[in-house]
């Protein structure tokens, strides 16, 4: 509930009022392992390409952007198409201030009839529904977190949502969901005249191939949507994208502001893509470390969701209790909502060690408990 007293004057709409902004707290804190982003910022060689290019691009603010983002779109195409092998043209993309916004159109084009999505997951998805009131169904998962197609399937068709969620690895979860399961309930959506929509935030963390490459098949009604703000650790520059077939793009068109990514952004993701190489360079370190962190959970006692993305949810004696100790001492984690479970993004070595530590003297003190 919301604790927010709105005023009679305000004509706010009634189904938002009980609504809180969403958010994970931002508290300053030595390690800040709450957003599963990427900790490794840029080096000096790519923060000053990227300086460079927004003094290019500052010359000319006194001019709208390219509205149809068109080279930005043909380069995440290349991206796509040389990591998946698929020949995806810049008519196959969407791109907007991070996925949530990719998110939020899918919703404005295709929402409204219903959505529906297998919880726990990505919180966002419906809360975005019923922003752009479209009515959610959460539907269920397996209690090891995993997705059951079966019982999936069954639900598709029971409420006939025209979108369909999955994410793979799975936010708060960690967990994934293979291609040919993908595929399965890509061909379930079609037949209740749904669209798809996996939600592959994580991907580049996960070994099982991306769902990028079952476009191109006979299966329009797939949209894959992926973030910069992951693995390619440029959260703060806003940058999301979706692939699809090209109707689906061009009904995203109907629903975006005029404009909406700005010249800045545009050209520095332009410069991030260049440098790929060293941006995503870190994924197989990050992908030990959690393996690492893992096992050192499991040797404090914790249960660990075996995970495929840059985050482990794991089980603590209590949530709000375990919580507040780690940032006691330094260490922000996220509570998921989930009881008995916290999730930690995986950070630097360093920052790693000190959450490890940290949870170790938390487990020990008698409010701790065991796991
Ligand atoms: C599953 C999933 N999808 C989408 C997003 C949104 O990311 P962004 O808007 O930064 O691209 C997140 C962020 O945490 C996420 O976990």
């Amino acid at each position: 509930m919301s604790q927010h007293n709105w005023p009679q004057w305000l004509p706010l709409r009634s189904d938002l009022r009980n609504l809180s902004p969403y958010g994970a707290p931002q508290i300053p804190s030595l390690a800040q392992l709450n957003t599963n982003e990427n900790p490794y910022p840029p080096s000096a060689k790519l923060v000053s390409a990227i300086s460079k290019r927004v003094d290019e691009v500052a010359g000319t603010l006194n001019r709208y952007p390219d509205r149809d983002v068109v080279e930005l779109r043909r380069e995440l195409a290349t991206f796509l198409n040389n990591r998946s092998g698929t020949t995806l043209s810049y008519e196959n993309i969407w791109v907007a201030n991070g996925s949530n916004e990719v998110i939020q159109s899918l919703f404005l084009a295709f929402g409204g009839e219903g959505a529906l999505g297998f919880t726990p997951s990505y919180s966002m998805h419906p809360l975005i529904a019923q922003v752009t009131r479209t009515s959610w169904t959460n539907g269920e998962r397996n209690s090891d977190f995993s997705l059951d197609v079966a019982l999936a399937t069954a639900q598709v068709r029971q409420i006939k949502p025209k979108l369909i969620f999955v994410t793979t690895p799975n936010n708060p979860t960690g967990t994934s969901v293979s291609l040919s399961d993908v595929e399965d309930l890509a061909k379930v959506s079609a037949e209740v005249g749904g669209l798809l929509v996996v939600d592959e935030a994580y991907a580049e963390f996960s070994i099982e191939p991306s769902a990028i490459t079952l476009l191109g098949t006979t299966m329009p009604n797939l949209v894959v949507v992926r973030t910069m703000s992951k693995a390619f650790a440029f959260a703060g520059a806003r940058v999301g994208y979706l692939a699809a077939n090209k109707e689906v793009i061009s009904a995203l068109q109907l629903v975006r502001l005029p404009y909406h990514l700005g010249a800045v952004t545009q050209a520095i993701a332009l410069v991030a893509l260049e440098h790929q190489g060293e941006l995503l360079a870190k994924v197989e370190t990050l992908v030990a470390d959690r393996d690492r962190l893992a096992l050192q959970l499991q040797q404090l006692g914790a249960t660990v969701i075996p995970s495929s993305a840059n985050f482990l949810l794991f089980t603590v004696p209590s949530s709000q209790q375990i919580w507040q100790s780690l940032l006691d001492q330094g260490v922000l984690v996220r509570d998921v909502g989930l009881s008995g479970y916290l999730r930690v993004t995986i950070g630097s070595a360093a920052e790693n060690q000190r959450f490890v530590q940290a949870l170790a003297n938390s487990l020990c003190k008698p409010s701790g408990g065991k796991i």
